[in-house]
């Protein structure tokens, strides 16, 4: 069998081959493409949800790599994230910025988003045409992010650079020469914060104590920063434009919101369900044989979760390929993943969507797509589902 992720055509449409691959086996050994040898694809919701929080499959890369050398240069912050990490270091981590990124510190956030969002699209008018990625769905995260932890105004395109190059799907030289000025920058960030502390998120994680009394390391706080930074932008970009063309290429789903815009919030569990942005989860791996379900997984066998594939699953959701906005169980989607490493900034990203189509909705009556859907590109990324870019006229 061929590797479906060699296959360009995934990119453009993967519900097709999650649809075969789930009917073959919805815990499939398949080909990664590449020297990348085999692994196991989980593609039905039952078995995803069950892995996503089974602790017999390790997310510790570098014991991964521990006895397979990779040859990468990647700067140790971003070896070993808390999403790259076991109890007990993930329960230390996870407890220590959960105290500090608090539902409180997002609803502060709520306006700031809003003023963001707005200055992004001041210069508007109806009818212009423009690319919604390169003019919101990119920077709107990214900017929210950086006021989030606290880096200064003047610094926030440098950042974003970094942060876009540690993407660079491939090119490994970009991503490791990334990573050092990332890391670098937040650990030269996180000192200052420490003589001069302000409200931002970076200095509270500086003074985060557990009931130890510890608190993080240096290369903690810094692989904190950036692990923020990075899964909190990509994904909320993706979101954004995903669920904006799947409500243009539904005009009735797009008109109830239209008519009641109160049901924004709970759309965006919907629109995440429908495309969701994360759609292949991140590394796991099997340090011992292990059953998941039916199924046997080798020792030493990556497994790669598929949130996209579950959320379409037909045994889970009635009619899985159609938007519903009144879908009543679209909010056990499993596009923030489960368990453990559950996602972080559900509730930022989520109010980053819905200030996004509140101020679509509210401006631009007309919004539509200028070109068919069939013919926009989409990003070449496993992990995350996202457009390259949105041509609209407003
Ligand atoms: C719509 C946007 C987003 C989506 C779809 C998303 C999705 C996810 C998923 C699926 C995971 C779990 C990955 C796995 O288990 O393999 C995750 C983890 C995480 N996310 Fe998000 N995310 C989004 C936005 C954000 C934002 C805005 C932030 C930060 C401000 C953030 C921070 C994190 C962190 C820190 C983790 C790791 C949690 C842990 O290891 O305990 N995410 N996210």
């Amino acid at each position: 069998m061929a590797s479906p992720f060699s296959d360009p055509a995934f990119y453009r449409d993967r519900y097709p081959v999650y649809a075969a691959l789930r009917q073959r086996c919805p815990v499939a050994r398949v080909p990664m493409g590449g020297s990348s040898g085999t692994a196991t694809v989980v593609t039905s919701y039952d078995q995803a949800r069950a892995a996503l929080a089974d602790l017999q499959l390790s997310k510790d890369t570098n014991a991964f790599f521990a006895d397979r050398p990779s040859g990468r240069a990647l700067h140790p912050a971003l070896a070993s994230t808390m999403l790259n990490s076991d109890p007990p270091d993930h329960t230390r981590l996870r407890r220590l910025v959960t105290r500090a990124f608090t539902p409180a510190r997002v609803q502060q956030l709520r306006p700031a988003v809003r003023t963001l969002a707005e200055e992004l699209v001041d210069g508007w008018s109806p009818g212009d045409r423009v690319d919604l990625m390169e003019g919101l769905a990119v920077p709107l995260p990214i900017t929210v992010i950086c006021r989030l932890l606290g880096v200064p105004a003047a610094d926030h395109d440098r950042v974003r650079r970094w942060s876009l190059d540690l993407l660079a799907t491939g090119d490994h030289e970009r991503i490791d020469a990334a990573s050092h000025a990332l890391a670098e920058y937040m650990a030269a960030l996180a000192a200052a914060k420490r003589t001069d502390p302000d409200e931002a998120l970076l200095s509270a994680l500086v003074s985060a104590r557990g009931e130890d009394g510890d608190g993080l390391s240096e290369l903690e706080l810094v692989s904190l920063a950036v692990l923020l930074l990075v899964a909190g932008h990509e994904t909320t970009t993706a979101a954004i434009g995903n669920s904006v063309l799947a409500l243009l290429q539904h005009p009735d789903q797009l008109a109830l919101l239209r008519s009641d815009p109160g049901r924004i919030p709970a759309a965006v569990d919907e629109l995440l369900r429908y495309d969701s942005p994360v759609s292949i989860a991140t590394w796991r791996w099997a340090p011992k044989a292990t059953r998941l379900g039916e199924a046997e997984v080798p020792a030493g066998s990556p497994v790669f979760v598929s949130p996209g594939a579950a959320n379409r699953d037909p045994d889970r959701f009635t009619d899985p390929d159609r938007l519903d906005l009144d879908r009543p169980d679209a909010g056990s989607h499993l596009a923030f993943g489960h368990g453990i490493h559950r996602c972080l900034g559900a509730p930022l990203a989520q109010a980053e969507i819905e200030t996004v189509l509140l101020l679509l909705l509210d401006r631009f009556p007309g919004l539509q797509l200028t070109e068919p859907a069939a013919q926009l590109a989409w990003r070449h990324s496993r992990l995350v589902r996202g457009l390259e870019a949105l041509p609209v006229q407003l």
